[in-house]
């Protein structure tokens, strides 16, 4: 069998090719041989395949070459694709050829368990593993199916910035940096900025890293994070949780159907996942904080929820909650009172079930001009750096809701994972910066 011409193929795609030589370029995840015989275990980031080596195929210097090489070497590998029922990916690769482009001696992640502090250290070989694979993909496939959804909606992806004069989330959170002769902060939210664009497309949203100095170490936070924010003139904050919720089924329901073999790697139970279908619940602040009562929680009307208050309310229901109208005294300056009842916000909190806590903030924002300087004031919040913002109260003001979906943490309840530090390639923490 020749290898002359021999295509490049994918591992994924080997399938299209069954009976043909191809050739992989790829690395080396294991190796195992019996005498005459070798297995070499190839990944190329799209799947992996068993390569087949025999010395009577490859003669000795490739097969004595081949079996000594270490974990993680690089090279190139022609064979042909034979279908093989055992097989994990249902083919198997009987090598004629494998040139090697580095033998590597000595990769750190081996086989064995590693600690977390030690993976950590070496994220930049541990995205190299299955289970890493099967988290990206699954985040790179819940953020195009927002993209799809969201195009398919009529929002408009509009950037926002990411250095910016002012705070959107409070002032405790800011990372500062210098801006030559005057200060400026990693943006916490594009969301001021999206109320603009929103004014000016009707429908808009922002899809990009946003930062908090929180201080905050726990298996939900972040320093930089990805959000998407969409934007919506005239809808108001019940229209607003409806736009939320069919979103995330589509979401939800896309990662079942084309990621069901990444999940199946991270051994998801799925039929948790199968049940999140809109309607979600919705469960007014003053109800949740009965709920907590009843469960035996102290806690008092006016307070903020601690995660562990979030899973309990979360795992009352089998579907998302919305939690609705929290105090307008813990909440940020730009959400609109209720009318009816200005000590609370048309805004809401959206928990995941499980135990994953908010995955999305939103509501109604403020869209009368002197309630909005007003609350400007009360936050203590510099007027000159927030004139433009007022001015979107000025010239045709409308009601307009909006929301945020954390992407982090929406990843780490798909895949459910322990900890958000395995949902992005290289996380950002209270503690690590490195690598
Ligand atoms: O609730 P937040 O703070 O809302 C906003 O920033 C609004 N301006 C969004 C908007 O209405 N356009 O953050 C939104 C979401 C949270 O629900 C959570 O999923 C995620 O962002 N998030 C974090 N994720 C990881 N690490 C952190 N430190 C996070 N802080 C917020
Ligand atoms: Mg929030």
């Amino acid at each position: 069998m020749s290898k002359d011409n021999a295509p490049w193929v994918r591992i994924e795609k080997v399938g299209q090719h069954a009976g043909e030589v191809v050739q992989i370029r790829g690395w080396l995840s294991r190796m195992r041989s019996s005498g005459k015989i070798g297995f070499l275990q190839l990944r190329d980031g799209s799947g992996s395949i068993q390569g087949v080596l025999a010395k009577a195929d490859v003669g000795e210097e490739i097969f004595a070459k081949s079996k000594g090489l270490g974990q993680e070497s690089s090279l190139i590998a022609w064979g042909k694709v034979n279908p093989d029922e055992r097989a994990p990916g249902g083919y198997e690769l009987h090598l004629v050829d494998v040139q090697v482009i580095q033998n590597a001696e000595g990769y750190p992640i081996t086989p064995k368990e590693h600690g977390t502090d030690f993976l950590m250290d070496h994220r930049h070989l541990w995205l190299r593993s299955n289970r890493q694979h099967a988290i990206l993909r699954i985040r790179a496939e819940i953020m195009k199916g927002i993209l799809d959804w969201l195009d398919d909606h009529d929002f408009l992806r509009v950037d926002t910035p990411i250095l910016t004069p002012s705070a959107c989330e409070g002032t405790t959170t800011l990372f500062e940096t210098e801006y030559f002769e005057s200060k400026a902060y990693l943006a916490q939210s594009g969301q001021l900025y999206n109320e603009a664009t929103a004014m000016a497309f009707g429908r808009v949203y922002t899809f990009g890293p946003t930062f908090r100095a929180e201080k905050s170490k726990t298996r939900r936070h972040l320093m930089e994070f990805w959000m998407v924010e969409p934007e919506i003139a005239f809808c108001d904050f019940e229209e607003n949780m409806v736009f939320q919720e069919q979103m995330l089924e589509y979401v939800v329901q896309r990662v079942l159907e084309r990621r069901a073999r990444e999940l199946k790697v991270l051994e998801r139970d799925t039929s948790k996942l199968e049940q999140i279908k809109a309607p979600f619940v919705r469960l007014s602040y003053d109800d949740a904080v009965k709920l907590l009562n009843e469960k035996g929680v102290e806690f008092q009307w006016g307070g903020d929820f601690g995660g562990g208050d979030e899973t309990i309310i979360a795992e009352s229901f089998d579907r998302p909650v919305f939690v609705h109208r929290f105090p307008t005294a813990i909440k940020a300056f730009y959400m609109k009172p209720d009318p009816d009842r200005p000590e609370v916000v048309l805004g809401a909190d959206l928990l995941a079930p499980e135990g994953y806590g908010e995955i999305i903030g939103g509501g109604q924002r403020v869209d009368d001009l002197a309630l909005l300087e007003a609350r400007i004031k009360e936050h203590n919040l510099p007027p000159e750096a927030y004139a433009w913002y007022v001015d979107l109260r000025r010239y045709g003001s409308v009601p307009h809701s909006g929301f945020g979906l954390g992407l982090e943490r929406t990843v780490s309840w798909l895949c459910g994972l322990e900890h958000v530090r395995e949902t992005i390639a290289f996380p950002r923490m209270l503690s690590r910066l490195y690598p």
